[in-house]
Formats: structure tokens, sequence, C-alpha cells
């Protein structure tokens, strides 16, 4: 039972946006199980690779990888199920197949972790699943694409909001498929691959991201939605001009046609913008808003993600994105160095910002701005920013030692094991501030009617 203050803040306005909560759990869930296998190969980058024998590092890393995209994923979907109704002033179209559709993500997740360790999997970095469960994904997606898009048409609104971020994710579902087709050619293979990895988070991720962004900002800041959509064209419009050919970035050196190697630096190097435009939006709104939204840590996650991926996708992606540089640093950790930094502040902190905001208005319980929500986002977040600095360390050491002096790579790995204590060492901070965000979040307690608006 709710308090009395706790009854008079009731927000959630749809009953059927409770079911965004269960997705929220999972992708919670996901990023612990994401973590751990991180911990493994950090250890065996150390030297201490004891697992070897029951969970071998191409196991680890293929578990590490597609655990993140499916807990990205699972926090999209919630997001939508909760963004969704309220946009549209519409419950969603059926709770039921939207459970169906949350268990049989759930099952496709822990069949594909399960496979990966009996070496059941595909070996195509990031689609690593097997075939079969590419057809589930398939059959999934289609029925989550269905219940959303039924709730939007039969609602009363279509705001930019709601159709920035559907837009996103029927691109997302729609170039799911490249990756599906079989080719013998592992340059033509690649090359598609590209088409789902790249376009995915530097195409049509951005848009479910600047959807989710604009939703938190006109919930948080109080500032007009004609204003903050407007800012949506902006982004949309920079996102497309410099990310469809920006995939020319990874074209450079994998057996496709030498003008790539122009085209893939003058249009990658412009993607940074798209990201600079959402952290100037955020901040802009913020400012001009009337800060008086008591949900002070969603802010934070709000903005948070607006910065972070600027310098975790825009600045450390432009580091390595012309020819001249990427043929040094190609596939070594200085990829990693920016990959955890632009997966985590792009779409791993927007996950923690919609969360952050949504858990009040769903339980009734005002949980935020607690001593556990601040130190959970700033462990977190420093805890990042020193795994980010530990691998780029690593990734230079690795450049110098094996591509300028030639050294064999696996001397080169163990020359690179000190920087992967530090590594560790971070990743703890990191994993502490995760913890204590998702002891928040079972503290909430699970969603309930009562929270409802009353009518
Ligand atoms: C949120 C957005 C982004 C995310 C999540 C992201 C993530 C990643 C990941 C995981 C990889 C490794 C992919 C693989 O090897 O399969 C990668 C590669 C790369 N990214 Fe990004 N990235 C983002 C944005 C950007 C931007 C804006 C730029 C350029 C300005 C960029 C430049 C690059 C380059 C050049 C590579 C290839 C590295 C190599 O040759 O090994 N990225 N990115
Ligand atoms: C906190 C504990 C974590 C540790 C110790 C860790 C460690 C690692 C290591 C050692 C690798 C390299 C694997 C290899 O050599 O093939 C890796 C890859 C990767 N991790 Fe993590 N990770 C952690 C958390 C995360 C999180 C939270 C994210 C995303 C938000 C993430 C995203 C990635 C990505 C995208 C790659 C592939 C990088 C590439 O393309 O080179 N990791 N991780
Ligand atoms: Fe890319």
């Amino acid at each position: 039972m709710l308090s009395k203050s706790e009854l008079n803040f009731r927000k959630m306005k749809y009953r059927s946006q409770k079911v965004a909560y269960l997705f929220f759990a999972l992708s919670m869930a996901l990023l612990v199980l994401q973590i751990i296998y991180g911990f493994i190969m950090g250890f065996a980058h150390m030297g201490f690779d004891v697992l070897h024998e029951i969970i071998p590092f191409n196991a680890a890393t293929a578990t590490h990888k597609n655990l993140l995209i499916v807990w990205l994923l699972s926090g999209f979907m919630g997001a939508a199920y909760y963004i969704i109704p309220e946009e549209a002033e519409q419950e969603l179209a059926s709770v039921k197949l939207a459970k169906i559709q949350f268990w049989s993500l759930a099952l496709v997740a822990v069949a594909s972790v399960i496979g990966f360790h009996f070496n059941w999997w595909e070996g195509r970095k990031f689609l690593e699943i097997p075939r079969p469960l590419d057809y589930l994904v398939v059959i999934n997606v289609l029925l989550f694409l269905g219940i959303v898009l039924k709730t939007l048409y039969s609602g009363k609104k279509r705001t930019t909001t709601a159709m920035v971020l559907v837009m996103g994710l029927v691109f997302a579902a729609l170039l799911y498929l490249p990756g599906m087709i079989w080719f013998d050619n592992q340059t033509i293979d690649s090359f598609f691959r590209w088409w789902v990895v790249h376009l995915w988070v530097e195409g049509v991720w951005e848009l479910i991201m600047g959807g989710i962004l604009s939703f938190l900002l006109i919930k948080l800041t109080g500032v007009d939605r004609e204003v903050i959509e407007k800012w949506l064209y902006v982004i949309v419009g920079l996102t497309f001009l410099s990310g469809i050919l920006g995939t020319g970035h990874h074209f450079y050196f994998i057996g496709t046609p030498k003008y790539w190697l122009m085209i893939g630096g003058i249009f990658s190097a412009l993607e940074p913008l798209a990201f600079l435009g959402m952290a100037l939006f955020a901040m802009a709104m913020y400012r001009k808003g009337e800060k008086r939204h008591p949900n002070k840590i969603a802010i934070t996650w709000t903005l948070g993600t607006a910065i972070v991926s600027f310098v975790g996708a825009g600045l450390l992606g432009i580091a390595h994105t012309l020819p001249s540089v990427n043929m040094w640093t190609h596939g070594t950790f200085i990829t990693a160095m920016h990959g955890h930094l632009a997966f985590w502040g792009a779409y791993g902190m927007l996950i923690f910002a919609l969360i952050s905001y949504v858990l009040p208005q769903l339980t009734g319980r005002k949980l935020y701005n607690t001593a556990l929500s601040t130190y959970a986002f700033w462990l977190s977040n420093i805890g990042m920013v020193g795994m980010t600095v530990a691998l780029g360390a690593a990734g230079m050491t690795q450049v110098y030692l094996e591509r300028k002096v030639g050294m064999d790579f696996m001397d080169a790995q163990i020359a690179m094991e000190p920087h992967f204590m530090i590594l560790i060492a971070c990743a703890t901070m990191f994993f502490t501030g995760v913890i204590m965000f998702i002891v928040n979040f079972v503290k909430y307690g699970k969603p309930t009617d009562q929270a409802l608006v009353k009518n």
C-alpha cells in the first residue's frame, strides 16, 4: 500500500505502461551478466585465464557483446511501451501480447548465452547468434512493432517524439535483415555486417536516442514540446547526412574499392556533429527550463547521456576515424576504448535516465535524490571513464609494440597486462555504481495501479 503522501504523487497515466517494468528489470539482469563476462575477459587479459576450460575467450567475448545488445534492446522496448501510450494517449494495444513478447525475448537471450558455451554461434562480431535464433528474433520484433504501431495509430495523437522513436525502432528492425543473408565471400559478408552494426549505432539508434531524450526533456524541463521537437529534426538530419556514408570508415581495409577511404573519411568525420547537436540541445533545454522538477537524478542522467555520448562516440570516434590513423589502430584496444564509452554514454546511460524517470511514476514512490542514486551515477561514470583510459593506454601500447615495432601479437598482449589491472580496478568501481542503481531499482518495488493518475 502506498502512504498518503505517496498517493498524492500519482503520475502513471495508462495502466498498460506497467509492462515496461518487466523489460527494464530484464535489462538490468542482463547488464549484470554482461559485466560478469567483462570481468572474465579482463582477468584473462591480465594473465589469469583460469576459466578457460569452461568459458573459453571466444564464448566470453560473444556473450559480453550480445548481452550488451539484448539489454539495450530490452531497455528500448520498455521505453517504447512506456512512452508510446503516453504520447499517443491510448492504452497499449495488448498487454497480454506484450508479455508474450517479453518472455520470448528472455528466451532468445538465455538460449543464445547457453548456445555460445556449447560452440553454437556464427562467429561474426556482434551478430554471433545462430541462424535459427535469428528467426525467433524476427518474430519477436515483428510482434513488438505490431503492438507499438497499433497503439500509435489507434491513439489520439502522433507526436514528433513518438514518430521519431518508432521510426528508429522500425528501421532498426529492417536493418537486422542484411546481417541474415548468407555470403560465401568474406569481404561481402563484412560489408553487410556493417550495415547492421554501424547503421544501428551511428544511424537509426540515434533516432531512438533522440526520441527518448526528447520525451525526457519535455517531462523534466517543462519547455514547450514545439521547441524541443524542432531540435529533433536537426538531429535526425545531421544523423542521416553523416551516418549513412560514414559507414565507409569500416570499409577502408576489408577489400572494398579505394574510394571508400575518401568517402568514409569525410562523412564519418562529420558524425560527431549529431552527438554535439544532442549535447547542446539537452543543455539548452535544461537552461531554458524551470528547473522545478523534483526528480533531479533523472535530469542528471539525461544531461549525462547527452554529454558522455558526445565524448565517447563523437570525440573518441573521430580520434580514429581518418584512414591515416585507422590503418594503425584498427581492431586494437583503441577500438575497445571508444566502444565502451560510446555504448555506455549514448545508450547505456539513456536507459538509466529513462528508468530513473519512469520508476517513480510507475510505483508512486519517490526514491530519487537518495544518496544511493547519487553515488550510483558518480561511481558508474567515473569507473567507466577510468576503464576507457585504461583501454586507451593498452591500445596505444598495442599499436606501438605490435604495429610499429613489429612485436609478435601474443608478446604485445603480455606487455599490456598491467593496463588490465587498472581496467579491473576501474571496472570494480563501475560495477559498484551499477549495483547501487539496481538496489535502488529493487527498492522501488513493483508498479501498482495505485500510482495511476486520478481521473
Ligand atoms: C553511439 C555511437 C557509437 C557507438 C555505440 C560506437 C561503437 C563502436 C564499436 C562497438 C566499434 C567496434 C565495432 C566492431 O569492430 O565490430 C566501433 C568502431 C568504430 N567506430 Fe564507433 N561507435 C559510435 C559512434 C562513432 C562515431 C560517431 C565515430 C566517428 C566519428 C565512430 C568511429 C568508429 C571507427 C572509425 C570504428 C572502427 C574501428 C576499427 O577500425 O577497429 N564511432 N564503434
Ligand atoms: C565493467 C566491466 C567490464 C569489463 C571488465 C569489460 C571488459 C571488456 C574487455 C576486456 C573487452 C575486450 C574483449 C576482447 O579482447 O575481445 C570488452 C569488449 C567490449 N565491451 Fe566490455 N567490459 C565491461 C563492461 C562493458 C559495458 C558496461 C559495456 C557497454 C556499455 C561494454 C561494451 C563492450 C564492447 C562494445 C566491446 C567490444 C569492443 C571492441 O569492439 O573492440 N563493456 N569488454
Ligand atoms: Fe561506424
